[in-house]
């Protein structure tokens, strides 16, 4: 069977990918800087799965400790996740972004390169179509971003489309996520988010943990079903499932492809906040607040493309999603240790 290196393999996604892959028959190797995750999602990925992959504690940053991963392994392919993800931190730290998520990344493909591993899954993300001109939103919409988390996004995309240009041999899926929630059905795995949670489901976890007093709802007066933002939520075992489907296609094909990783439907801030009240079984307090700053009204996916070319489709509903982050928090109160 193929091994798979998988950057940032600690983190929320990272991880719950490392398990599907574990369960498909991959050989799995993680490297991760552990900046934002514990080496103790390893512990928990080899609780679900048997397994505890090979592990290295490496920074993007670090060229030499990349080349001696790729010098001491047969790498078949990469799935790209580890990066800086929080799009107001990059608003005030651009250079750390474009510092850890463009050069890192460089690093990464340049040892890649040097090794002769041609085969990469990365992790893009729905924020390159910005606010776009209508809902589904197709691969083929217009891109633009709006914060530079965004542009690191669209950066690797143009980078990673270059070298695949150069050399005919790449393979590279960008793979574009929508809204990822929830947390691995075992509750050994799950989103342990750094300081107070600026995305909506984490943030509604802590309210139904007490931790939090209520939710801000950012707006009630978008063009929406109720007024609050509208957006594509897919669980995260959904996803890393595509990520599977997505490394197979890699091994076989060459050349990029740009693919949406969403379920195909919108839910509110509110309706949202319905599906938790159910997980936990108790009413949870919100308020409507001003609109939030480069927030759009309503985003979701047109997932023909990921069901045609990959043969995925997402599973779980938002209810599931909604269990299963409640669960996650229950059995994690101090996070993943
Ligand atoms: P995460 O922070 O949980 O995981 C990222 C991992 O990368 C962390 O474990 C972190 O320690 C590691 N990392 C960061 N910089 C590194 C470096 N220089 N060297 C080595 N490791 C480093 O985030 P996640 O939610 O699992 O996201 C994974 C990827 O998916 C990211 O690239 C993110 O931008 C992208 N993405 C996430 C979302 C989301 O809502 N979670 C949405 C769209 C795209
Ligand atoms: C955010 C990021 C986006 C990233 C995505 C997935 C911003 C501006 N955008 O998008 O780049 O790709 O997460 O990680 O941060 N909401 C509330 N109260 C809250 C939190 C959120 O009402 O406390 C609302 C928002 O207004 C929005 C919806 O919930 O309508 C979802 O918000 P969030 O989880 O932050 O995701 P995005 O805005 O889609």
């Amino acid at each position: 069977m193929s091994t798979i290196l998988v950057t940032g393999g600690t983190g929320y996604i990272g991880s719950h990918a490392c398990v599907e892959l574990i369960e498909s028959g991959y050989d799995v190797i993680v490297m991760d800087n552990l900046y934002n995750s514990t080496e103790a999602s390893l512990g928990r990925i080899e609780q679900i799965t048997g397994i505890r992959p090979k592990f290295y504690k490496t920074d993007l940053l670090d060229e030499e400790g990349l080349k001696k991963i790729f010098a001491e392994n047969s790498i078949d392919a990469v799935i790209h996740f580890a990066g800086y993800k929080a799009v107001g931190e990059s608003v005030a730290k651009p250079l750390l972004y474009y510092e850890n998520n463009i050069k890192g990344s460089i690093n990464l493909y340049a040892a890649m390169k040097e090794a002769g591993v041609k085969r990469i899954v990365f992790s893009s993300s729905a924020t390159v179509y910005g606010d776009p001109v209508r809902v589904p939103i197709s691969e083929d919409f217009d891109v633009h971003t709006t914060n530079p988390y965004g542009t690191t996004k669209l950066m690797n995309e143009m980078i990673l489309s270059d070298i695949a240009a150069a050399d005919p041999e790449w393979s590279v899926l960008l793979l574009r996520y929508f809204n990822p929630i929830g947390a691995h059905p075992s509750g050994l795995l799950g989103e342990v988010p750094n300081g107070v949670p600026n995305n909506l489901v984490p943030y509604i976890a802590r309210v139904a943990s007490g931790q939090l007093e209520y939710l801000r709802v950012w707006g009630n007066d978008y063009p929406t079903v109720d007024g609050t933002g509208v957006r594509d939520y897919i669980h995260v075992v959904d996803l890393a499932k595509g990520h599977i489907s997505a490394v197979a296609y890699a091994l076989e094909h060459n050349g990029v492809e740009k693919i949406n990783l969403g379920t195909g439907n919108g839910y509110s801030v509110l309706q949202v906040l319905h599906a938790y009240e159910k997980a936990c079984g108790k009413e949870l307090p919100y308020k409507i607040m001003e609109r939030r700053p480069g927030d759009i009204a309503s985003c979701y996916a047109d997932t023909a493309k990921a069901e045609k070319l990959l043969g995925w489709k997402a599973q779980y509903g938002i209810d599931e999603m909604c269990r299963d982050s409640w669960n996650f928090t229950l059995k994690n109160p101090n996070g993943i240790e």
